[in-house]
């Protein structure tokens, strides 16, 4: 609707420059939104205002000679002037009636499909020397979201999962799987189920003994030659941490599959040429033997230029060399439209150089829009980055083991006449929900407080009052089996009818803003507010006991409409619903 009042809108603006109001060269940017007080109409636009300069004329003049030059348009009731020289679009309720119908009987809910782009996502991207932390829950909740909103609307969607599966650590963990193997195979094994104590034991040895440093050394020069034993066990360090990171994401409800890692390995083969072009290209300069390139752009508090470290002085490559492959090899081998980044803001910094680099370089053309979607960080009660008890990283599983545990006397206390089995997996539902919903309803470029009080809360914007909404939704029609509503329509009487009504019909604005700003909390507040419009409009309009027979039938659809339009809602957020909890 709000794009349709922008296309009439256009249309007037086309008929003003005929007449030579306002100039035809004149590239006016047109933005409706809606309003706040339904008094004012449901749509309103301040173009008026923004022409006077250019037709030089007051507001109000410039408001009517718009008016009159709309088309006729039927779902349009009436225009007016307000202020200073707003307009005022009121939608005709039958017309919103009609949209609504239209998007119950549609798999996508009436959503308009734009353009389909190639969208290459880069999300969850853990380090594999170490394991997944509460660090990567964000870029992994956030990115999957925008991802499955993404495919929702049509776009072709390019997983990329660009974990660290490569540098100078992974010298000192091969030299020390190498030893613990030729102790006992099981011993190894067993260590290695716990990447985060394997890794401190290996950097134990490695500071420890100079014996086993130099053995550590060798071993990264001869993975980077290519030596064929040093892959090997390189290969089978990676695949037990990959399946470590399987594991969570199956437990988070994350859409990552193995086809979806590519690391920065990956782009081993192409960064002597990553060198090479830039060289050609007159960008590198040395600096203390290290090659590096110096963009004007970039500059410190005391003006001293920050460079982007190419290649290191004993040869060695960077973060940021696999980063400028991977940028080619997104534009032209996987020719995507749009490269999003769900990085941590920290390094944002990084990302504005490479991107920048990139473009000089010629690596990607203009046709690309490379796009860091910055998060920040998960914060303790203390307001510090989230730390267990002892000051150490807190490790995912343990999250998540702990949330469930939380849910589920939560879920108990709620029922305390429910089966154990059915407690267990409502549970579940419950717990990670939570920890997603938590995230994913903070805007992304801020940080927040993690308290499992407050995600595991029935009040407010949470995981547990939403699944509840759809619950008490859901359970209208267990009690309206009986009701046939196949020849059913939507009427528009009630006040707050209309205002669900409104509410249902923006799913479609809000998803649009979803995937171009990659904002998940733009969502949940939407759905937050529809599960609000719902509980006042089912306090204010009997359904099962409504009036007449059509007006419960449009009631129900109502209804139905809401309890499809959260239950896609949430599973675009990658939550579950649950039919009863
Ligand atoms: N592995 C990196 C980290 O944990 C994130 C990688 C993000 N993606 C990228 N293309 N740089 O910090």
């Amino acid at each position: 609707m709000k794009s349709h009042i922008e296309s009439l809108l256009a249309q007037a603006l086309d008929v003003l420059k005929q007449q030579e109001v306002i100039p035809t060269d004149f590239e006016a940017r047109i933005q409706v939104d809606r309003t706040k007080d339904k008094t004012h109409g449901d749509f309103a636009t301040n173009l008026a205002m923004m022409l006077t300069k250019i037709a030089r004329k007051n507001p109000r003049e410039i408001a009517q000679l718009i008016i009159d030059s709309l088309p006729e348009d039927a779902q349009v009731s009436k225009v007016e002037i307000a202020g200073p020289g707003f307009i005022n679009f009121f939608i005709d309720d039958s017309a919103l009636a009609n949209q609504l119908m239209a998007a119950l009987n549609d798999d996508r809910l009436g959503i308009t499909l734009p353009q389909a782009q190639t969208v290459v996502v880069d999300y969850s991207s853990p380090n594999l020397a170490k394991e997944m932390h509460v660090g990567h829950l964000r870029s992994t909740i956030i990115g999957d979201s925008v991802v499955r909103a993404l495919e929702f609307m049509g776009h072709k969607v390019i997983r990329q999962n660009h974990v660290g599966d490569w540098g100078t650590q992974f010298g000192m963990l091969l030299a020390y799987m190498e030893e613990l193997r030729a102790q006992s195979g099981e011993q190894a094994q067993m260590e290695l189920s716990d990447l985060e104590t394997f890794y401190r034991a290996a950097k134990v040895r490695f500071d420890e003994s100079e014996e086993f440093a130099t053995r550590a050394r060798k071993l990264v020069v001869a993975l980077q030659s290519g030596d064929e034993y040093c892959n090997k066990l390189w290969r089978e360090f990676n695949d037990i941490s990959l399946s470590h990171c399987h594991e969570v994401y199956e437990r988070l409800g994350v859409s990552l599959t193995r086809a979806d890692v590519r690391g920065e390995s990956a782009y081993n083969d192409d960064l002597a040429q990553v060198v090479r072009d830039l060289d050609a290209q007159g960008l590198l300069s040395e600096s203390n033997g290290a090659k590096v390139v110096f963009q004007d752009e970039f500059k410190n508090k005391e003006g001293e230029p920050l460079p982007v470290i190419i290649q290191k002085a004993d040869g060695g490559y960077l973060y940021a060399t696999s980063d400028m492959a991977a940028m080619r090899y997104r534009a032209n081998v996987l020719k995507a439209d749009r490269a999003l980044y769900f990085v941590d803001l920290r390094q944002a910094l990084h990302f504005q150089q490479v991107f920048k680099l990139a473009r000089k370089a010629n690596f990607v053309d203009d046709n690309i829009s490379l796009e860091h979607m910055g998060f920040g960080t998960m914060n303790g009660d203390d307001g510090r980055p989230f730390k267990t008890r002892s000051g150490g990283v807190v490790k995912l599983v343990d999250l998540l083991s702990e949330a469930d545990t939380r849910a589920l006397e939560l879920v108990r206390s709620k029922n305390p006449d429910m089966d154990e089995a059915e407690l267990a997996k409502i549970a579940k539902v419950v717990g990670i929900s939570s920890v997603k919903y938590a995230d994913l309803s903070k805007n992304r470029a801020s940080d927040y407080i993690f308290s499992f009080e407050q995600m595991l809360s029935f009040e407010g914007n949470t995981a547990p009052y939403l699944l509840y909404a759809y619950t008490r939704v859901a359970g209208i029609f267990k009690r309206a089996t009986d009701v046939d509503l196949s020849d059913a329509k939507i009427q528009l009487e009630h006040d707050k009818e209309k205002e669900l009504g409104t509410k249902l019909a923006q799913f479609n604005e809000v998803l649009t803003r979803m995937v171009s700003k990659g904002q998940p909390h733009a969502l949940c507040g939407y759905l937050f507010e529809l599960a609000g419009a719902f509980s006042s409009f089912y306090e204010a309009c009997p359904v099962l006991a409504a009036d007449t027979e059509e007006q419960k039938k449009s009631r129900l659809l109502l209804a139905k409409l809401t309890a499809k339009t959260l239950k896609q809602g949430l599973g675009l957020l990658g939550i579950e619903t649950l039919e009863r909890m």
